[in-house]
């Protein structure tokens, strides 16, 4: 699959199988998470690994992993964040989602199903993992095999704005 064909084919995946992620799997997805870019290259980004029952348990306390047997935490570490000079606009969520995205379309790839999730109780979280102050969990990605009919490669004209809402050229 090309790029293209791996961002069509991919979608939110709530049904998983109860069949866990193979090890080399997981190692691919956080080579991807490993290598991806982030502003100034100070790679504020914490990733917390969750397969173990109790480790799931406690992010079911705060979110819904719709079943799947693997989930990443993604932190933004908001000490080591770039921050533009202009605005003070800090860039770790960009960094972490970043990342995310990576790790997504790579287990795509590897024909495993994914949902990230930003509907979560953050509190909850921080507590149960024992976060530090400075990080703050951005996203979670849930990912595992689909128990579920695959979406549509080209469902994205139903389900997206058109591309000329979308895009403009020189000017808004
Ligand atoms: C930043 C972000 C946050 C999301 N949070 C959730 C979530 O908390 N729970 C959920 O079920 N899906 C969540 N999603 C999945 C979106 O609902 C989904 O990507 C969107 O509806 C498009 O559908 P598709 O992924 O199947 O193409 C999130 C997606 C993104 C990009």
């Amino acid at each position: 699959m090309n790029f293209i064909e791996i961002a069509k084919k991919r979608f939110s995946v709530r049904c998983y199988k109860d069949k866990g992620v193979e090890k080399e799997k997981l190692q691919m997805i956080l080579e991807a998470a490993h290598v991806a870019p982030t502003a100034a290259n100070l790679q504020p980004v914490r990733l917390i690994v969750v397969t173990s029952r109790e480790g799931l348990e406690k992010i079911g306390k705060g979110a819904n992993l719709y079943g799947a047997p693997l989930a990443v935490i993604v932190c933004a570490d908001h000490a080591k964040a770039w921050v533009r000079p202009f605005d003070k606009k800090q860039t770790s969520d960009i960094d972490a989602s970043i990342l995310t995205d990576h790790m997504m379309l790579q287990a795509t790839e590897l024909g495993l199903g994914s949902v990230w999730i930003c509907y979560f109780n953050p509190d909850v979280i921080r507590r149960e993992f024992g976060l530090s102050d400075n990080l703050e969990p951005v996203n979670i990605l849930a990912i595992g095999y689909a128990d579920e009919e695959a979406a549509d490669p080209e469902r994205h004209l139903q389900t997206r704005i058109p591309v000329k809402e979308l895009v403009s050229y020189e000017t808004i």
